[in-house]
């Protein structure tokens, strides 16, 4: 009877953690260890599990901003944190076919990591709603792409756009593109969460 209790008492235990497992990751760095929001851990390594996002879509994006905060923190590299920050964009909102960043080479902007199909590489300064986004400095929301006066179709099955300028002092260090095949995906709360995203990314560069 007592040892029946106490296996009941263990499963409830065992319960209880992998709950709490599946809401926290263990990210090693070099000062030790630290508890990230939104991970599991693994054995010998670590693992960033997405966190479905819960509330009104103004607190799911406060809740990406964290899991954002929390993916870059102590690094710098500008190929791992767009390749991750662009992943987690694209597992974590719905609706996308491509998500990813394009960054600022002379005249151009060059195709950098992202989730989708296969993207144009290089995009003039000024054309097409990134080269839009780049050159006036501020974020275009297209509800229409065919409406967008030298939209670029890489994947022809996106018919919404948002680019977000990454604006660091008086520089646009590149764009970050978020691509649906719904028209009129994105709106103002959009706009609002993702350029707070933009801002963790080029934060997380340093100097
Ligand atoms: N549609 C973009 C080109 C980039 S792809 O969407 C990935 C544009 O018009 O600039």
């Amino acid at each position: 009877m007592a040892a029946l209790r106490m296996v009941e008492v263990v499963d409830v235990i065992s319960e209880w953690c992998g709950r709490r497992a599946r809401h926290w990751s263990i990210a090693i760095r070099e000062n030790g260890f630290r508890l990230l929001p939104g991970g599991s851990p693994t054995i010998g390594g670590m693992s960033f599990d997405i966190t479905e996002l819960s509330g009104g879509r103004a607190e799911q994006y406060r809740q990406l901003r964290e899991q954002a905060e929390s993916l870059l923190a102590g690094e710098t590299d500008r190929v791992a944190n767009s390749a991750n920050l662009a992943a987690l964009i694209f597992h974590a909102l719905p609706d996308l076919n491509w998500a990813g960043f394009y960054f600022t080479r002379g005249a151009e902007l060059v195709v950098g990591p992202f989730q989708g199909k296969p993207a144009c590489v290089r995009i003039a300064w000024g054309r097409g709603v990134c080269g839009a986004a780049a050159a006036s400095g501020e974020t275009q929301v297209v509800p229409d792409v065919h409406a967008f006066p030298g939209h670029i179709a890489c994947d022809a099955d996106s018919r919404s756009e948002i680019v977000i300028p990454l604006r660091r002092g008086g520089a646009v260090l590149g764009v970050l593109d978020l691509d649906s095949p719904k028209p009129g995906r994105f709106d103002e709360v959009d706009r609002a969460g993702l350029e707070e995203l933009a801002a963790v990314f080029v934060a997380s560069l340093g100097d």
